[in-house]
């Protein structure tokens, strides 16, 4: 496994990969790696014949009042991870290689940025699709790898690679969780033992949620009220249910949606999210009844 630098650097090392006819998979990361970051690179290993992994903690995603400064950085274990997980190169590049002197440019997706997460952090997004489209230029992949888990950022991702014909497969992967229900993240050791037990309802609200849309209930109102009942002990940044592709909201639940979370405990701010399709739901509940012969 190798550590790259530059920019050139790694365009260079992908070219090399290409032309001896080998796919190039991305999985850009923040660092900290955890079990849903391996989920992605195991996920990259398996389909692309190399896989790179980028660690850079983005300055343009964070506001300043933010956690850019103190974000955990444990590069040498990452590298670690990366080299066990059969990743074949690390891309980490420095702040200041990325964004250097006069630096002027930036993607906006209009519409997906705005609503959800980029309603508290305006910023966000923006920098999301920036280092994203950086990386791209870099990496120059087949595909690349993102987590449900940030449902907007897979959704803002896709469509700036539709819009501007990038030409990568983006590929996105279930939400990895603890065993108790807690989404893993990066921010979760961020948590005091008695914060980290208040998180927990954010995950049993989402749940509670999931078995209401799987019994039928499709009135958005009545299971956003039950979401909202559940983490009554953190404070809701949004709870939400959107289309999921488009994030704008419903009130009936007709097609795939997505409903997300966000709450701030202590000075954590912790997202979460799930998905869910009627129309599979109701395939799904067929196909049980004919299992069973019914
Ligand atoms: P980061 O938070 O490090 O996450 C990197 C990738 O891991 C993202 O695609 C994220 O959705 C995924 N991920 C995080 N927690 C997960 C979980 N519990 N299960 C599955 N996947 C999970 O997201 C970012 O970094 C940055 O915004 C980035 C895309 C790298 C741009 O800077």
């Amino acid at each position: 496994m190798i550590v790259i630098r530059s920019q050139a650097e790694m365009r260079q090392w992908s070219r090399e990969q290409r032309a001896r006819g080998k796919t190039v998979g991305l999985v850009p990361t923040m660092g900290a790696l955890h079990a849903g970051h391996a989920s992605l690179i195991e996920a990259s290993v398996s389909r692309d014949d190399t896989t790179v992994v980028s660690i850079f903690v983005n300055p343009a995603q964070f506001a300043p009042h933010e956690d850019y400064d103190s974000y955990p950085r444990t590069f040498q274990s990452d590298c670690e991870t990366v080299e066990s997980l059969g990743g074949a190169a690390v891309y980490a590049p420095t702040a200041k290689a990325m964004y250097g002197r006069d630096y002027a440019t930036y993607i906006e997706v209009e519409r997906l940025q705005e609503g959800l997460c980029g309603g508290t952090r305006p910023h966000f997004f923006r920098g999301v699709a920036t280092v994203v489209t950086k990386l791209f230029n870099s990496v120059l992949p087949d595909r690349a790898y993102f987590g449900q888990k940030d449902g907007q950022q897979v959704a803002v991702i896709r469509r700036m690679v539709r819009d501007l014909d990038f030409g990568i497969e983006i590929v996105a992967l279930p939400t990895v969780r603890e065993k108790d229900g807690l989404a893993l993240s990066s921010r979760n050791e961020y948590l005091s033992p008695s914060e980290r037990a208040r998180a927990l309802c954010i995950s049993r609200a989402l749940f509670a949620a999931r078995d209401m849309l799987e019994a039928g209930e499709r009135d958005a109102g009545r299971i956003v009220s039950e979401v909202k009942n559940v983490m009554k002990d953190v404070e809701i940044d949004y709870a939400a249910i959107v289309d999921a592709d488009e994030l704008t909201p419903v009130e009936r639940i007709e097609g795939r949606v997505m409903l997300a979370v966000a709450a701030q405990i202590g000075n954590t701010r912790l997202i979460d999210n799930i998905q869910f399709d009627p129309q599979e739901a109701r395939a799904s509940t067929q196909e049980r009844a004919r299992s069973s012969g019914a």
